[in-house]
């Protein structure tokens, strides 16, 4: 069987960083610091809520990560502007490298999932507003059973969905946690360094492979 290929999708496939140009608008300067932020506490809101069993879908943890950033600068915002920035959340663009590179692995056959926290109606939103719905055979959700990347209940059930085999499945993603919680589940997987300051976690677990963009997958996959 072709391999399966899992990509994760915010920070991998989308870039979260969209947001920055809705929140130049709303706050001017300190969007940059405001994005990487509420980033930060959204996945942190999401690893709380699976570890406490308390599980609420992913834009929950979006929403209340919105709310906790603007705390923390001390900026007010109006129900109708987070609302804007939440709606613009929800149609980020995906990186460059990503279209043409989806393009070259699906011609080559392997199975291309889409593979995220994000719920199936969050996530096929954003793949069709990034005109990239189409290469994919399907998406899968950790909210199909209420829980959280990097559980490793959450890449079991990606397998027992894909029908794919542990050894013949790749996680592609450039957040750390998500290629260590994929490789403990038993996958390949690959770490897409987006940026050169990028850290990968020191726990002694390494990427299958590394790779800058998408587009040396396939010649590295094989
Ligand atoms: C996802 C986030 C965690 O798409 O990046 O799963």
């Amino acid at each position: 069987m072709s391999k399966t290929l899992a990509f994760d999708v915010y920070g991998t496939l989308i870039d979260t960083d969209g947001v920055i140009s809705a929140l130049q608008n709303l706050i001017g300067d300190k969007a940059k610091q405001f994005s990487h932020t509420w980033r930060e506490k959204q996945l942190e809101y999401s690893f709380r809520r699976g570890l406490m069993k308390n599980y609420e879908n992913f834009s929950v943890c979006t929403s209340d990560a919105l709310n906790y950033t603007c705390a923390f600068y001390e900026i007010n915002l109006t129900k109708e502007q987070k609302n804007i920035l939440l709606e613009s959340y929800r149609t980020l663009p995906a990186f460059k490298d990503v279209e043409e590179s989806l393009a070259k692995l699906k011609e080559k056959n392997y199975r291309l999932f889409a593979f995220s926290n994000g719920s199936a109606e969050a996530v096929e939103t954003l793949l069709v507003a990034a005109g990239i719905r189409d290469y994919f055979l399907g998406v899968v959700s950790a909210d199909d059973i209420k829980s959280f990347k990097p559980n490793p209940a959450v890449y079991h059930h990606f397998l027992q969905v894909s029908e794919a085999c542990s050894n013949d499945s790749w996680l592609i993603s450039s957040n750390p946690f998500d290629v260590i919680g994929a490789i403990s589940a038993g996958m390949c997987a690959a770490w897409v360094r987006r940026s050169k300051d990028a850290i990968f976690d020191p726990w002694g677990v390494e990427p299958t492979i590394i790779v800058n963009n998408l587009g040396e997958l396939y010649e590295k996959i094989g």
